[in-house]
């Protein structure tokens, strides 16, 4: 009776060992025939005491094959699985290693450091000198030797970021024509890139922290012609195309006579549009013939030598060049805003 309930489960176990689909079910079924307690096979085992000695060895034989042969299709068809687990893996994780590699991305330039660096060219191919300068400048630098004393209502037109003990964050980068003179002494030509700093309320078009370039010439019988002549210059290579510029007086302490430099707009050519807000004209930069008391407070006899200067903003240059309407974006890190350039 045993020996055809042995046969029985072992043809049931085999074949269902055969159609497993998954290690689970493979496992289920080892317990429900081998398991210690339940297994089927584990318990006809246990039933063998009941048995006559004469039928126990056949049965047991009987037992032993059938357990065996489960084992080994247990364990025969858990290897298949495995093998192919791992083949479904490589086919998912597979990597092709002939493919070119994709390459290094490239990073660029911000639009500011591209501007900056044409400036620095071109003037450098007119005989300027580039200098720097420090951000942290000394009062005397930032207004004093630029003929502005400590009671001068011109200090109160530039916000200042005052730190301790008396220095300043630069409020330009006119400082560095006073650097420029008594390192180089006259004659001389320089320009000085920078960032400079103004205690504002940050919107749209203005910005506590932006760029400037400064630039500077000093020589005998400077005239407001030359400076008209080395303006146009940088404003057409800049632009990529004639400009029309025009002066208007300005006041800053630190030139004499002073002016306010004028472009025409560019995005409508003069005729009145919201940039240039219906005036035709944008207002660029502030420029003059240094003050003869800037000179001489360097230790240039302005008897002697004369000079012009000039100051503008490369954030305002770049966003008349690329038409940014919000001056916030250039120093706002958006990586969607900086690689369009
Ligand atoms: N330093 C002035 C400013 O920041 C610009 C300027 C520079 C004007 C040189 C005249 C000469 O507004």
């Amino acid at each position: 009776m045993l020996d055809g309930r042995i046969q029985e489960l072992e043809s049931s176990l085999l074949a269902r060992i055969t159609s497993a689909r998954s290690a689970e079910e493979l496992e289920a079924v080892r317990v429900e025939a081998l398991g210690r307690k339940e297994g089927a096979l584990t318990l006809i085992g246990k039933e063998m005491g009941k048995l006559a000695p004469e039928d126990r060895k056949r049965v047991g034989a009987l037992l032993n094959g059938a357990k065996q042969k489960i084992e080994a299709a247990l364990e025969s068809k858990g290897r298949q699985m495995a093998d192919a687990g791992l083949r479904v893996r490589l086919d998912a994780e597979w990597i092709d290693l002939t493919l070119p590699a994709p390459g290094p991305r490239r990073g660029h330039l911000h639009p500011m450091t591209h501007i900056q660096r044409e400036l620095e060219e071109l003037f450098v191919s007119m005989g300027f000198t580039v200098l720097d300068g420090p951000e942290v400048e000394t009062e005397y630098r930032n207004f004093d030797a630029l003929n502005i004393p400590a009671t001068h209502p011109a200090r109160d037109a530039q916000d200042t970021f005052w730190l301790e003990g008396g220095n300043l964050l630069r409020t330009h980068t006119s400082p560095v024509q006073v650097r420029g003179m008594e390192k180089l002494g006259p004659p001389l030509r320089m320009i000085a890139p920078g960032r400079v700093f103004r205690n504002e309320s940050v919107d749209a078009s203005h910005e506590h922290t932006f760029y400037q370039i400064e630039g500077m010439m000093v020589d005998r019988n400077i005239s407001v012609a030359h400076l008209l002549y080395f303006m146009r210059i940088m404003l057409t290579a800049i632009f990529h195309r004639d400009v029309n510029v025009r002066l208007r007086p300005g006041y800053f302490p630190f030139v004499e006579p002073g002016f306010e430099l004028d472009l025409q707009c560019l995005l409508c050519g003069g005729s009145g549009c919201p940039v240039c807000k219906q005036s035709g004209w944008v207002e660029q930069m502030g420029c003059g013939l240094v003050h003869p008391n800037v000179l001489r407070m360097s230790g240039i006899d302005p008897e002697e030598w004369s000079g012009f200067a000039f100051g503008l903003g490369i954030t305002r240059l770049a966003m008349m060049r690329y038409g940014i309407d919000d001056i916030r974006l250039l120093q706002g890190g958006d990586l969607r805003f900086l690689e369009q350039f």
